[in-house]
């Protein structure tokens, strides 16, 4: 493979990039055979491209995940620009658990894990295939609707399991599924290194909307703790320590952005690659129990998060490369998941191969805390489906992928289901 097709880098290989968006792999391959870290000036930063090297810059003592260390003008900084240590009043907001290092990340993570520990995946299970089914229900009447028995299902169903799940477990039912969808994406939208003053503005007004609704939750589940994740937030405690309301009204935002996203876009590209795959889709009906491990090749193949960063606050090296303070690492998720040295012919979806390891759910400290539950909604919503679908094919246009930074997923996919 060779390096033209990575020209000078920056916006070029994102995903405001169609050719990117279309197949990210191309370009990571190329990066890859560049050596273990793929310089691009343009962005200011390094690609970590290989197994090996992502697991050790992710896991790195002397890396950290705080853009204000980052060199001026480096593609951490300017991704930090969304504000997110800035905020004052309607827009003040505790940085994100996945941007703190220790000892606050190690104090805020330990108080979330109580949290969420109440709501253990057999409790989830049954809300789930409750939303799942309901939600069904729709996706058969639009279909039926339909000349050609076809729906989008992102509109229909992906882009809503996770959302109605999230909002529920937290207690936000006021809150209409679409809205949150909405700003959670304008949330993500922060992380674009090349955002504009619009699309800075539409940040703000997502935190603001998103912090209100979430806030006069917290303020209820003060006054009266009920049986949702806000209330076992209010009343996590470790020794004296507790959540602040900031705090939580912050964590709940994340929550709702980092889980809702993700797994909508898992469940797209799940359903995408069955349908592209009718041989896989066939041995998945054959032997059911094998959705475990076909979510776990799902993850592999087409992560919904392709990139994180790190930045060196020492001089270091990684994967043999010296690094200076300062440095932004983007390690590359989705490249790592594709190394032909950890994964054979890892182009092949293979709803049967052992996939242990791949790096969707990142590694180390900051390891996706949502991840059990992620699962759970994607072998739940994604058994469902095809239960309930036994004609499941492709559409007659091909899916939308969506524009948004290192988030991965469609913004229309069409599928025939009757
Ligand atoms: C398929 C769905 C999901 C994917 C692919 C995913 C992926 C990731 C990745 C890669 C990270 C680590 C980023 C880094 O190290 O820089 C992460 C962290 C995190 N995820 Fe997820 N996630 C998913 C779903 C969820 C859900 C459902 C929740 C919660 C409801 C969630 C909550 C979090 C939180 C709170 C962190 C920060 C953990 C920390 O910094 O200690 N995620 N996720």
């Amino acid at each position: 493979m060779q390096d033209d097709v990575l020209g000078d880098g920056g916006a070029t290989v994102t995903s405001r990039d169609a050719a990117f968006r279309d197949d990210p792999q191309r370009f990571y391959d190329a990066m890859r055979a560049h050596g273990p870290l793929w310089p691009d000036p343009a962005y200011g930063r390094s690609v970590v491209t290989g197994y090996e090297v992502a697991r050790e810059a992710l896991r790195h003592k002397s890396f950290g995940v705080d853009a204000r260390r980052a060199t001026e003008g480096s593609y951490a900084r300017r991704i930090a620009g969304t504000g997110v240590f800035e905020g004052v009043g309607e827009t003040a907001y505790e940085p994100p658990l996945v941007l703190l290092d220790d000892p606050a990340h190690r104090r805020i993570r330990l108080l979330m894990s109580k949290a969420f520990a109440a709501h253990t995946i057999d409790r989830e299970r049954t809300r789930i295939e409750r939303i799942t089914a309901e939600l069904l229900d729709d996706v058969a009447r639009s279909a039926a609707a339909d000349p050609h028995g076809a729906v989008d299902v992102v509109e229909t169903f992906t882009s809503l399991l996770p959302t109605r799940v999230i909002a529920e477990m937290m207690g936000l039912d006021g809150a209409a599924p679409d809205d949150l969808r909405t700003w959670s994406e304008q949330v993500l939208w922060g992380y674009d290194p090349d955002r504009d003053a619009s699309g800075q503005d539409r940040l703000r007004e997502a935190y603001v909307s998103l912090g209100r609704c979430i806030r006069s939750t917290v303020a209820a589940r003060r006054e009266r703790p009920i049986d949702d994740l806000v209330s076992a937030m209010v009343l996590a405690q470790e020794d004296e320590d507790r959540l602040s309301d900031l705090e939580i009204a912050s964590l709940c935002t994340q929550l709702m952005v980092a889980g809702n996203v993700t797994t909508s876009d898992l469940l797209s590209s799940g359903l995408d690659l069955l349908v592209r795959h009718p041989e896989q889709l066939a041995v998945l009906r054959a032997e059911p129990a094998r959705m475990a491990d076909a979510v776990e090749e799902m993850l592999r193949i087409d992560p919904p998060i392709t990139e994180t960063a790190r930045i060196a606050y020492d001089d270091a090296a990684v994967g043999g490369c010296p690094v200076h303070a300062g440095d932004t690492l983007t390690v590359a998720l989705a490249a790592a998941n594709h190394d032909p040295a950890r994964f054979a012919e890892p182009q092949r979806f293979d709803v049967c191969r052992p996939v242990e390891g791949h790096l969707a759910f990142g590694s180390g400290v900051h390891v996706c805390l949502g991840a059990p539950l992620a699962r759970l909604e994607a072998q739940i919503g994604l058994g469902a489906f095809l239960d309930r679908f036994p004609a499941l094919g492709p559409g007659r246009t091909p899916g939308v992928r969506r524009a948004l930074p290192f988030f991965r997923g469609f913004a229309a996919l069409p599928l025939r289901v009757v």
